[in-house]
């Protein structure tokens, strides 16, 4: 018997290589390479979380297939901030319960924050036996194990761990694009926002150290990465919980310095911890782009303090103000619940009076969802589905209007854009992004994709530019 080992990443470096046996063994029996499936739901934690599972799978053997019903792996990265983003879940599985009936090397597996929630998982035992692996969003780093474990077992192997401290660097990742990368810089959320699930779902809150985070960053650029985006549920946090505690501004400062990155980007900032420092060092920078996005939730004083935001109106629009001084040409985004338990048409307002001051580029609007668990789930006063669903029309039309405004004001400038892709529906055209995020479509080829040009903004047509190459 071989020894396995104990530490990390080599123990799943061997257990990579122990499950490519597996996959070439069931390839010959199917006479074809085996193919996977992976279906992203939720934010880009979850994008990024997918892309390590994709560079796993590659590793031992499998090759990527889009069309999900002729996989032989699928994989859902599932999320469950919000209740549909649930059941959407629930009925895709039923349609692969068919699929796996007429092939015999089809796995199905499942990971990600849904799986986190004991209920969850007791119903997919219950009611979903053909599911082969299950696990959570702690143990993501053990995929080829887990793999492993279900070929030797042939049952459901499930696998969650209800909290980690544990950061495992080093393990393979598949870019979906060459130029531009996520990058974790922190997991977990101690917020605990009195509506939001994802406390529950992610953990605690833990930091990557710097020099791991410079070091993946150094070599992306390496391998043609232009653009990062450094990712937490609340970046203006990190480093707190360090050994040799660092701030955001100051990890942005040692980024900047790499050479050969042109942009940087993050998400999300937390208003309550948005530091004087972050707002100077986005204003000297060269590289950090003009655009922020700042989750207000709501403009009721009222309504935060219920929701634990731990900010005031005035607080978030002072903090507005500070921004848009320093740096005048930034472009701000948000995200709004309505209907949260006890919102009163005054407090509505308060939000929409929130909305047409700061005049956002866009905003992600959503309805509140009851998440089993959290705080507000047993608060008084939910509000009834026709008032919350009449706000909601209201709120989107508001947003709308300002954002087709705002992003207008760009018309007959000139701006550097990173070419991301030839354009869906005119293959003339190539798709860009603008450093404040809005994107322009112009005439243009395959081989400009990855680069920074400069483009004209000839028409705005309302949420993106037509434009023309400098
Ligand atoms: N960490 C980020 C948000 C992650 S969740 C932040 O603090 O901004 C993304 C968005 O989903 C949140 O900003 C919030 O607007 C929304 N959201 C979270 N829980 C929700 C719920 N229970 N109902 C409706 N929207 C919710
Ligand atoms: Fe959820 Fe609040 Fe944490 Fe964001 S900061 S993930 S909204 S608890
Ligand atoms: Fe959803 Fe989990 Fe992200 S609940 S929004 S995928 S952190």
């Amino acid at each position: 018997m071989t020894n396995i080992p104990v530490q990390e990443p080599e123990r799943q470096y061997y257990y990579i290589e122990k499950a490519k046996e597996y996959v070439q063994k069931a390839a010959k029996e199917a006479g074809r390479p085996l193919t996977f499936c992976v279906t992203t739901f939720g934010c880009q934690m979850n994008a990024r979380d997918s892309e390590k599972l994709v560079g796993i799978l590659e590793k031992i053997g499998y090759q990527e297939e889009t069309v999900e019903e002729k996989a032989d792996f699928v994989i859902y990265n599932t999320c469950t901030v919000r209740e549909n983003a649930n059941m959407r879940v629930y009925g895709r599985l039923g349609q692969l319960k068919r699929m796996k009936k007429k092939n015999p090397h089809m796995l199905i597996g499942l990971c990600g924050c849904m799986m986190q929630e004991p209920h969850v998982v007791e119903k997919l035992k219950t009611s979903y036996k053909f599911v082969d692996i299950i696990f959570g969003t702690h143990n993501i780093y053990k995929f080829a194990e887990l793999i492993v474990t279900r070929y030797e077992s042939q049952r459901m192997v499930i696998d969650i761990w209800k909290d980690t401290d544990k950061i495992v660097e080093d393990l393979p990742s598949e870019r979906k694009f060459a130029f531009k990368s996520g990058v974790n810089i922190m997991f977990g959320c101690n917020n605990f926002c009195s509506y939001c699930i994802v406390p529950y779902v992610r953990g605690r809150e833990r930091s990557r150290n710097p020099k791991d985070i410079i070091r993946e960053i150094e070599r992306l650029v390496a391998d043609g990465v232009v653009e990062v985006m450094l990712l937490g549920q609340n970046v203006n946090s990190y480093g707190k919980n360090l050994e040799e505690p660092m701030s955001f501004a100051q990890l942005l400062e040692e980024i900047e310095k790499i050479e050969g990155l042109e942009r940087i980007r993050f998400m999300t900032s937390h208003p309550k911890d948005l530091s004087d420092d972050l707002i100077a060092v986005m204003k000297k920078s060269k590289k950090i782009c003009k655009h922020l996005h700042l989750p207000v939730q709501s403009g009721s004083t009222e309504i935060l303090k219920k929701m634990n935001r731990r900010y005031t109106k005035e607080q978030y629009l002072e903090l507005v103000q500070k921004i848009k001084t320093a740096v005048p040409d930034i472009s701000l985004t948000t995200d709004i619940i309505v209907g949260f338990p006890g919102e009163t048409e005054e407090d509505f307002l308060e939000t929409m009076d929130v909305i047409k001051k700061v005049r956002y580029d866009s905003a992600f609007t959503f309805i509140y969802s009851k998440r089993t668990g959290t705080p507000a789930a047993t608060m008084e006063n939910q509000i009834p589905e026709d008032v919350v669903k009449d706000r909601f029309d209201r709120l989107l039309k508001e947003v709308q209007d300002i954002s087709a405004e705002v992003c207008g004001v760009h018309e007959g400038t000139v701006q550097s854009v990173l070419v991301e892709s030839i354009n869906d529906h005119d293959d003339s055209l190539v798709t860009g992004r603008m450093s404040n995020n809005l994107l322009v479509h112009f005439p243009g080829n395959e081989n400009l994709i990855g680069k920074i040009v400069n483009v004209h903004l000839k028409e705005c047509k309302g949420f993106y530019y037509l434009g023309e190459m400098d």
